[in-house]
């Protein structure tokens, strides 16, 4: 069967990441959590006090680094500069920090050419805000995830607490409340659904549930290709 680009895109905390690994694992394909790069881009930022304003620095800053990422086993690991940076990227600083960054367009210009690159031989699951607008706008399935924002919120919270680090309820409603809407209102390539992209609410659906759904979607997809 011939390889296609899933395309997963949505609003913060609801379960992209998630689903794209097990689609990825299942099929056998490469994942790619574009959210990492974007939180990698800013962790380099932050740790060299580069600010989203400063164009001249950003420039040199993207010159100096490179993201890469392993998935193995349905788990991903993403490295900056050749360090593992899976967890630091997740931190609460960087959550808060990450939109001001995604929101510049030379940031984002340099993503998604490295984004495109992944995708070059298909075969291949990236989840994010603009991959079926812009990084793969001929991406062969789309997805776009909605969710009631206290259900992702609470999805969110529970991740947080389950990984060892320490938060309120309110504070990750707040801060997921707060990325969905600079992620919506940005000029550069907002957070929106692609015309052909399938809407699916995954509210009050489990895991498993989405995930055979999409999966059959896909395998429709692959077999009216062949
Ligand atoms: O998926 P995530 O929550 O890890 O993404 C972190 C931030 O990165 C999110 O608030 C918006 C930004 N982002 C983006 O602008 N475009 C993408 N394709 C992926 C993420």
């Amino acid at each position: 069967m011939k390889d296609i680009i899933v395309a997963i895109d949505g609003n913060a905390a609801t379960g992209k990441s998630t689903q794209s690994k097990k689609i990825a694992l299942f099929l056998n394909y490469k994942y790619i959590d574009s959210g990492a790069m974007y939180r990698a881009v800013t962790l380099y930022a932050i740790r060299n006090k580069i600010s989203p304003k400063n164009l001249s620095q950003i420039n040199l800053m993207l010159s100096n680094i490179k993201i890469n990422f392993n998935f193995s086993n349905g788990e991903n690991k993403t490295f900056l500069n050749g360090e593992d940076v899976e967890e630091l990227i997740r931190s609460k600083v960087i959550s808060k920090k990450v939109s001001s960054y995604a929101k510049v367009k030379k940031i984002r210009e340099f993503l998604v050419l490295k984004q495109r690159e992944f995708g070059l031989n298909k075969g291949i699951v990236m989840d994010g805000r603009d991959i079926g607008t812009v990084v793969f706008p001929k991406a062969e399935c789309k997805f776009f995830f909605k969710s009631d924002i206290n259900i992702s919120a609470n999805r969110r919270y529970k991740e947080i607490v389950e990984s060892g680090i320490k938060t309120s309820y309110e504070d990750v409603l707040r801060d997921v409340s707060k990325r969905d809407f600079s992620d919506m209102r940005r000029v550069h390539s907002p957070l929106k659904k692609a015309k052909d992209s399938l809407e699916i609410d995954v509210s009050n659906k489990s895991v498993d549930e989405i995930f055979q759904y999409l999966i059959r979607i896909i395998e429709i997809k692959r077999k009216e290709l062949n």
